[in-house]
């Protein structure tokens, strides 16, 4: 099934502090941004692709989709102070006459088009779908320094994006959301939030995003394991 994906990217990159946003590392010689979008411009089903960027920086988004040349990137827009505004300004974008849109980060550079096919399908079928990854580690609640609970990790999933709806039901509940003032850590919570049952999809280990400097060295990891299986 066809779909449009929405790629938030304005964000500062604080915790990684690189002195350059997330999307312009260079991993293996590429820029992450190249490593996520590549996904997307060969996936024939993807039908385009709207790109959130910083105001600043929108200049340099469109630079860089012409010397890398993709060919479904329709819109390069600016997004706002928080994740969820960059992600609503990019939906709003999309056609209205689109079935599913996916929402995927552009610091989470290596997603593989396998996943992006089960969780299209699963979307198409509930309207609401996620990548996620059952939790490894035992996680428990903490304040002040003291262990407050320790929750049953089998039920505790590790959500990611790309994260797929259908267009009306996204788009209805970032508007409700910003009119509420509410902010969620993802687009599903948005969804919930108003009603949906959002279903999960099975997702990866290596589909890390990229936050701190520790996980550049993970992600160099997983290139030079993928690359090795090409060869
Ligand atoms: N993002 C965005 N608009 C924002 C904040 C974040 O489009 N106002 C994007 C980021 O560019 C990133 C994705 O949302 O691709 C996930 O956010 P996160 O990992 O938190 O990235 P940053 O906000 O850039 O990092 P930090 O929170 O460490 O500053
Ligand atoms: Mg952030």
């Amino acid at each position: 099934m066809n779909y449009w994906t929405v790629i938030p990217a304005a964000g500062q990159g604080k915790r990684m502090n690189a002195g350059v946003a997330k999307q312009w590392i260079e991993l293996l010689g590429r820029p992450v941004l190249a490593h996520t979008l590549d996904v997307f411009e060969d996936d024939p089903d993807c039908t385009g692709i709207i790109l959130v960027g910083s105001k600043q920086e929108l200049k340099q988004m469109q630079d860089f989709v012409q010397t890398f040349q993709y060919t479904k990137v329709r819109h390069i827009v600016s997004g706002g102070s928080e994740r969820q505004q960059s992600v609503y300004e990019g939906i709003k974008r999309v056609p209205k006459d689109s079935g599913l849109v996916l929402i995927h980060d552009a610091a989470r550079p290596f997603i593989t088009k396998h996943h992006i096919n089960e969780l299209v399908e699963k979307a198409a079928e509930t309207g609401s779908a996620v990548l996620a990854v059952p939790v490894k580690d035992t996680v428990k609640r903490v304040v002040n320094d003291q262990v407050e609970e320790t929750i049953d990790r089998s039920s505790l999933w590790a959500v990611q994006t790309p994260q797929a709806f259908r267009l009306s039901i996204v788009k209805e509940a970032h508007r409700k959301a910003e009119d509420e003032g509410w902010l969620g850590t993802d687009d599903a919570s948005l969804v919930e939030r108003f009603g949906h049952i959002v279903a999960i999809v099975m997702g990866d280990y290596h589909n890390i995003k990229l936050t701190t400097a520790d996980d550049l060295l993970y992600g160099k990891a997983i290139l030079l394991d993928r690359q090795g299986e090409k060869a």
